[in-house]
């Protein structure tokens, strides 16, 4: 049996000196170089440094910061660590976008097929849910038979034979941030800009699409819910990504409340298909109509913001963004008549959360409204627990609404989750006044591309 004090999992002594001399460094002010950042992640990606101290040195990174030169150097490290998308054998230039995360964002499952519609080829790498924030990954799994994970040899020629792909990032493309995030996620260093831009920034190297669009969320279901620091972390993006010859542009989004109605994976399968046929919803539509045109300009800087809106706006009048969902999904394994049918899974109770009294809606916090679908089994609260696809929150109203006593705020969905505790945090997220309130607007600010 191992003492109490004995070092526990040191796997390579030589790798464990080094990581404990970068940390007392760095803590001591001392500049990264390179070399030792790259060797640190390969150390950690080959399991050669114990977690304990991995997650030492991002607590540092996180509390001390990075240069310039150290962030590019950590990005680097992630991103030439593993294998990477030739996207040269795609006819025409390809875009791809990412988001920061937030609660009823079922951006992506928007904006992809609209953009493939209008003609430009998209690739899109997606991720699990973190937290109370939902993850594309998740969602597609509610579609049955769909794979959400192709092996990189396919994502091309999905690409060129659909005009998109959406997958799971694959683990040989930045292994270094795959194995980092879960650590992150487990040590309380996820909120840092310089992981952040890093992690993000990284998979955009690896994946190098010609145009890119960045949706950074701000307000109180954010990762960086102030917005002076949401500013920054996009601004420090945009200049990685520039530094590696990308070319990106930005939103600077709303996630003071939930973005869609719908709170869930196969509701926000449901509520995507809806938009696609034709509805628009006030905030989900606003920020899926300002991200395409963006993609279609990052491709195309020649399209004026009228042209490439209107092109948006015809993918979905004339039925073809929605044809493109259905064609990429039945490539990807879905069967077209569960798409058409919307055979998704359901769940079987209901409970719903009333107004307590007259009046507007001045808040609705978007965490508890995450938190609750945990409660419900629609997230993770362990790394390993199985989800229950068809439980979520439907939102009835949003901030600025006029509700009376007795109206239905929200309905929840579930089969065996917490339903109680789910409904008692729904409850607390919805705050009333008698005073009328302005919305918060879907999209704060717009940032353009800078000459690489
Ligand atoms: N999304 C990522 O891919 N990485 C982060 O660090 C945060 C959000």
């Amino acid at each position: 049996m191992m003492s109490a004090s004995a070092p526990r999992e040191i796997k390579d002594m030589a790798a464990s000196a080094r990581i404990l001399e970068s940390i007392n460094r760095k803590r001591a002010g001392t500049l990264l170089d390179d070399e030792e950042t790259s060797g640190i992640v390969a150390d950690f990606v080959a399991a050669r440094i114990p977690d304990y101290q991995m997650s030492a040195w991002l607590a540092t990174v996180a509390c001390r910061g990075l240069s310039t030169g150290e962030l590019a150097a950590l990005t680097r490290a992630y991103a030439l660590g593993g294998g990477h998308l030739d996207l040269s054998q795609v006819d025409g230039a390809v875009v791809d976008k990412h988001s920061t995360g937030g609660v009823g964002d079922t951006t992506t499952l928007i904006v992809v097929p609209v953009v493939a519609a209008c003609g430009v080829p998209v690739a899109k790498m997606t991720g699990r849910a973190l937290g109370f924030a939902g993850g594309t990954l998740d969602k597609l799994e509610s579609i049955k038979g769909l794979r959400s994970y192709l092996p990189t040899g396919e994502i091309v020629p999905m690409i060129r034979s659909v005009g998109m792909v959406i997958t799971g990032q694959s683990s040989d493309l930045t292994p270094g941030d795959g194995a980092t995030y879960a650590l992150r996620d487990v040590t309380g260093t996820v909120e840092s800009i310089p992981l952040i831009a890093a992690s993000i920034i990284s998979k955009k190297v690896a994946v190098r699409a010609d145009g890119l669009v960045l949706d950074v969320k701000t307000g109180a279901g954010a990762l960086i819910p102030e917005q002076d620091r949401a500013v920054r972390l996009t601004e420090t993006m945009l200049d990685l990504a520039r530094a590696f010859g990308l070319s990106g542009r930005a939103v600077l989004s709303d996630m003071s409340q939930p973005l869609g109605s719908a709170v869930g994976n196969a509701m926000e399968i449901r509520q995507a298909l809806a938009v696609l046929r034709g509805e628009r919803p006030p905030g989900l539509w606003d920020l899926c109509a300002t991200i395409s045109r963006l993609m279609l300009q990052s491709v195309d800087p020649l399209l004026t913001e009228e042209q490439a809106a209107a092109r948006v706006n015809r993918v979905i009048d004339d039925g073809s963004a929605y044809e493109m969902f259905v064609r990429w999904a039945v490539a990807q394994g879905a069967d077209a008549a569960d798409l058409e049918a919307e055979r998704f899974p359901t769940a079987s109770q209901r409970l719903v959360v009333k107004a307590p009294e007259s009046g507007w809606i001045t808040r609705i916090d978007p965490r508890a409204v995450g938190s609750a679908t945990l409660l419900l089994g629609a997230g993770r609260l362990t790394h390993d627990a199985p989800l229950d696809y068809g439980a979520g929150v439907r939102m009835n109203h949003r901030v600025g609404d006029r509700v009376d006593k007795g109206d239905i705020l929200a309905e929840l969905h579930y089969d065996l989750g917490d339903a109680d505790a789910a409904r008692s945090l729904v409850a607390s997220a919805f705050q009333l006044g008698d005073q009328k309130v302005t919305p918060p607007p879907a999209v704060h600010q717009i940032f353009e591309p800078q000459e690489l």
